[in-house]
């Protein structure tokens, strides 16, 4: 009786140590993301809008070539600072689909704030025979889909590194010190100078990355500095309903000896 459970529980034990070890090593593997101090950060954190702005510069030169970020619209941009000319201004320089014409034939049109963003491709198939088979992954909720969020956007952006001696790199694949795996299908998107900053800022490619994580953190958590104040908010509203109820219960309980 004793035996006949006791074989299957040691080796389910067994499995699940070595995966543990295994799951481990693998982590010890991946160095640590390197240490960003974000704006965004802590629960009192707010956008840093200039940097969310030179990021949304960074992301519409650069990334939107080949990712989409089909969640968000021109209008949102007000959320990082933009005024509504500006967001006018974008939104016309992109081409959108328009209505069919009388012939039903497919038409485009200038955009409107009102528009989603723009597409890299008309379809998945387009997207992955322009990038070697991969599909560059929607933008729309990215920071939150990845482990380590923002820090690991920025680590991703900078860890274009020579692979370690032995390491082949096939072709049509790069090699990051930050992306699981270290083999990716996209070739390092930024450098020193890959933008002319509108604001004047120096375009390093530490600064770069720094504002297009920035921008990607805004378009995954666009609500984040309304739940903050509302959390805080909510706080100081339990820590002074505590101080009266504290003082009515002495109140009450005053002539009670
Ligand atoms: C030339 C096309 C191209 C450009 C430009 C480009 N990417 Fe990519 N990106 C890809 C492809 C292809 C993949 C999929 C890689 C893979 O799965 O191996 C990808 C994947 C990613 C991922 C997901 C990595 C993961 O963990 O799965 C992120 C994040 C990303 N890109 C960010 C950016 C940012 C930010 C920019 C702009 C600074 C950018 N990309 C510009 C093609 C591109």
């Amino acid at each position: 009786m004793l035996r006949s459970w006791l074989k299957p529980a040691a080796l389910a034990l067994g499995c699940l140590l070595m995966a543990g070890g295994a799951a481990r090593a693998q982590e010890e593997a991946m160095p640590k993301l390197p240490d960003v101090k974000w704006s965004f950060a802590g629960p009192f954190g707010t956008f840093d809008r200039a940097s969310a702005q030179r990021g949304f510069q960074v992301w519409n030169e650069v990334c939107s070539a080949c990712h989409s970020m089909k969640l968000m619209s021109y209008r949102n941009l007000a959320g990082i600072g933009l005024s509504p000319e500006q967001i006018k201004a974008i939104a016309a320089s992109k081409t959108v689909p328009g209505e069919p014409n009388d012939q039903g034939e497919p038409t485009t049109r200038p955009g409107q704030p009102s528009d989603t963003f723009a597409l890299p491709y008309p379809n998945d198939k387009a997207a992955r025979a322009a990038n070697n088979g991969a599909l560059p992954p929607d933008h729309s909720l990215i920071v939150n889909a990845r482990e380590g969020g923002a820090s690991y956007i920025d680590g991703l952006m900078v860890g274009y590194v020579d692979p370690p001696k032995g390491v082949k790199v096939p072709d049509g694949l790069y090699y990051n010190k930050w992306f699981p795996g270290h083999l990716i299908h996209m070739p390092a998107p930024l450098s020193d100078g890959s933008v002319t900053y509108a604001d004047g800022t120096k375009a390093t490619l530490q600064q770069e990355a720094k504002d297009v994580a920035t921008f990607l953190y805004f378009a995954s958590n666009p609500h984040m500095e309304e739940r903050k104040h509302m959390g805080v908010r909510i706080v100081g509203f339990l820590a002074l309903m505590c101080g009266v109820t504290y003082g009515v219960k002495r109140r009450i309980w005053a002539d009670v000896h």
